[in-house]
């Protein structure tokens, strides 16, 4: 049985509670947020007690500390925890400075640590099944990649103002489904990107609509397209091309009814937002993680992978401010 500190009672964070909290082998013990309300509150919900930051990682029956509090927490709590010998599951991204990211990486190295990245979108098992069938080759040799992930409305203004932007907070998720789904890294990236939906996105500096593609040295390609603002739901759809076929995820809906009458044919909305849509893959994520600690397969998505997915965010803002394709040389 793993013992698990969480750090961040927010809105992801009582998902994870409620993960680790109904795994057969994790228990959560503590419970920590710099407000106190939300740490007590979620502590309560499954039977763990409240303690701050310091208490939990000194405690030597902790085993695994989650990371889930405000993005500019997240390396030094990283850092704090892998030092003090814990296997640390950590929100996306790691930070929003690609040198902060890099520091945290070389310390999971030192120390030979145990740390993930909460790219959950890797464990919905419809985009799972998608990878599955393109590695097995059902279509062939894969030629393009889109991917369309549009949020279904501007979140608060506090947290944007705070979020690094688009590209670090949004479309990181992006980056990584295509790292995953092309199987090589992208060496050219070009970005173009406007604010359409809501004139106080402009005002704090960022973007809310964006078009990325994005170019490996084989020649494949992937374009990602991004809005803060989808008037029928959270859209979340993946589609490969191959040379011996297509590949198409379609948004998952809120229930199967179709509605037929002499107005037309009518489905239902996609599931509201990312709580709804990727409740699966949450769970499975932590299982996986449980079972990586375990030994029963390798520890993924790892720190590097969040160096990654931050390096072509980093070369979409430099793209977009540029007007110009960024060129990556990986080591
Ligand atoms: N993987 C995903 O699908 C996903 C979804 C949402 C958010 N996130 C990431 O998770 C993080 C949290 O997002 P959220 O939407 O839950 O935000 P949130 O604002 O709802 O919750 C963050 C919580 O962290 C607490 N907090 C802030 N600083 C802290 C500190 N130093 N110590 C302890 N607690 C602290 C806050 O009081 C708050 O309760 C962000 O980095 C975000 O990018 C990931």
């Amino acid at each position: 049985m793993f013992s698990v500190a969480l750090i961040g009672a927010g809105r992801i964070g009582q998902i994870h509670a409620a993960n680790i909290a109904n795994h057969l082998q994790s228990s959560l013990r503590y419970v920590a947020d710099i407000h106190p309300d939300s740490a007590k509150t979620l502590a309560k919900r499954h039977g763990a007690e409240v303690a701050g930051v310091e208490a939990a990682l000194a405690d030597p029956a902790v085993d695994i500390v989650v990371i889930s509090s405000a993005t500019d927490t997240h390396a030094e709590l990283s850092e704090r925890a892998l030092l003090a010998g814990k296997a640390v599951f950590c929100e996306k991204p790691i930070d929003l400075d690609i040198e902060r990211v890099r520091q945290c990486v070389e310390l999971v190295r030192q120390k030979e640590g145990k740390m993930m990245v909460g790219f959950n979108r890797r464990f919905d098992p419809n985009f799972a099944h998608l990878r599955q069938s393109l590695v097995a080759g059902d279509v062939g040799e894969l030629e393009l990649l889109m991917i369309h992930s549009r949020d279904p409305g501007a979140l608060p203004i506090e947290y944007l103002k705070v979020s690094g932007g688009m590209f670090r907070d949004m479309s990181i998720h992006d980056f990584d489904m295509a790292r995953w789904i092309l199987g090589e890294e992208p060496v050219r990236v070009h970005a173009t990107a406007a604010s359409l939906t809501d004139p106080t996105i402009a005002e704090i500096g960022d973007i809310d609509t964006a078009i990325v593609s994005l170019q490996c040295a084989s020649g494949r390609m992937a374009v990602i397209t991004n809005s803060r603002r989808a008037a029928y739901g959270y859209d979340q759809r993946i589609e490969v091309h191959g040379s011996k076929g297509m590949l198409n995820v379609a948004n998952v809906v809120e229930s199967t009814l179709v509605k037929s009458t002499v107005d037309g044919v009518v489905s239902q909305k996609p599931k509201h937002f990312f709580l709804e849509r990727y409740s699966d893959s949450y769970r499975i994520e932590w299982d996986h993680f449980i079972g990586a600690l375990k030994g029963e397969h390798a520890l993924w998505p790892s720190a590097e992978d969040g160096e990654r997915a931050l390096v072509l965010a980093e070369a979409a803002v430099t793209s977009l401010r540029t007007g110009r394709a960024v060129e990556l040389n990986w080591v």
